[in-house]
């Protein structure tokens, strides 16, 4: 059991460090801890706009601080693994952005070093926490389309800027776009299927940013151990900006399921005839920290989004970058 409420510094004060820190502020069993950046000017900038909590430039300094139980490590792909590992060794809980790592042996330290702790790691899939997502897992789940057969998810939104900059536009930190942002693709599709996946098969394109290096248009094909495929479609390209702009369709053995717009109710076929599903109406990010303050403060360590569940999303997106230098499949061992 845990005290509280829980200490949480934020590790990387930068875009999506604004959400979670909205969570903390919104849930009672924990408290904003402090913010530690490598950038003294944005943790200072990020502790003044949130009431004036501790900040500082030295990671280590933070990480020895009694009254930090966890931490929210916000900070690029290319350095989570480091991160994280220092977490453990402070005997912190952590919530990781994702991807978990860059490397699928990585991805294994990570859930490796908290495992031996016994420290509760979560992996900000968040996705998992957005209402089409869980709508789509908890009506498979319930059997609604008997198995699933072949799923088609499409997030298309348009927004290439401003978040593409810096490192994230270099495939060598941010791990290539099918791993960056590809992994919540690969992730949701795995977690409705409930199957384990065998085959990658990807391609990538450049349409609106050729002067980048970097695919703004993806293709991939998870083919899984019961038979069922999966095609993801990924744009960066396509307009309106704005990630509410995806399709999701689930052809299973019993019925059909398809959901267009954000916030449109999914429609379910089946042998009953066509219903109208809740679209639901959660706050994604809230409902991400809470699952991980409840493993936190129960003791437990097995989490919503597990440490394998995020390396197996690695492994796939390993595996998506390398298909689309081969231009042929690639096995997910
Ligand atoms: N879950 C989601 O939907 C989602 C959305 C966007 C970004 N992300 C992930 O969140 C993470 C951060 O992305 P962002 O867009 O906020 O990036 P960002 O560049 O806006 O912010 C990163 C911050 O980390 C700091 N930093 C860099 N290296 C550090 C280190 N070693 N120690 C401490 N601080 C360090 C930087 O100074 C910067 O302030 C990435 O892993 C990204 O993949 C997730």
């Amino acid at each position: 059991m845990s005290r509280s409420p829980l200490g949480v510094l934020v590790i990387g004060a930068g875009a999506i460090a604004d959400l979670h820190v909205a969570a903390v502020a919104a849930d009672p069993r924990c408290v904003l801890a402090g913010f530690a950046d490598v950038s003294a000017d944005r943790a200072r900038s990020a502790a003044h706009r949130n009431g004036g909590v501790p900040w500082t430039a030295d990671v280590a300094e933070a990480l020895t601080r009694p009254d930090v139980d966890a931490c929210i490590v916000c900070t690029p792909n290319d350095t989570h693994e480091d991160l994280a590992l220092r977490v453990a060794a402070a005997g912190k809980h952590l919530l990781l952005e994702k991807p978990l790592a860059t490397t699928a042996e990585g991805a294994e330290a990570i859930v490796a070093a908290f495992a031996r702790r016994d420290l509760v790691l979560a992996v900000a899939h968040s996705h998992r926490f957005y209402d089409y997502a869980r709508t789509v897992h908890d009506e498979i789940a319930a059997g609604a389309v008997g198995r699933p057969t072949l799923v088609r998810l499409a997030l298309l939104g348009g927004w290439i800027w401003p978040d593409w900059r810096t490192w994230v536009i270099d495939p060598v930190r941010s791990g290539g776009h099918a791993l960056h942002n590809g992994v919540h693709l690969l992730d949701l599709v795995t977690w409705w299927i409930d199957s384990r996946p065998v085959s990658v098969y990807a391609r990538g394109q450049r349409r609106t940013a050729t002067e980048l290096d970097v695919h703004d248009y993806l293709e991939m094909v998870v083919e899984y151990a019961d038979g069922a495929v999966a095609i993801c479609e990924m744009s960066r390209a396509h307009r309106p900006a704005t990630l509410s702009h995806r399709d999701v369709v689930v052809q299973g053995t019993g019925g059909l399921l398809t959901m267009a717009w954000d916030g449109d109710s999914p429609l379910l076929w089946d042998e009953k005839g066509t219903h109208l599903l809740d679209p639901g109406v959660a706050d994604g990010f809230a409902a991400q920290l809470g699952a991980w303050l409840d493993a936190v403060t129960a003791g437990d360590t097995r989490t919503p989004v597990s440490g394998e569940e995020a390396a197996l999303a690695v492994a796939l997106g390993v595996a998506a970058e390398r298909s689309m230098v081969s231009g042929l499949p690639v096995e997910v061992s």
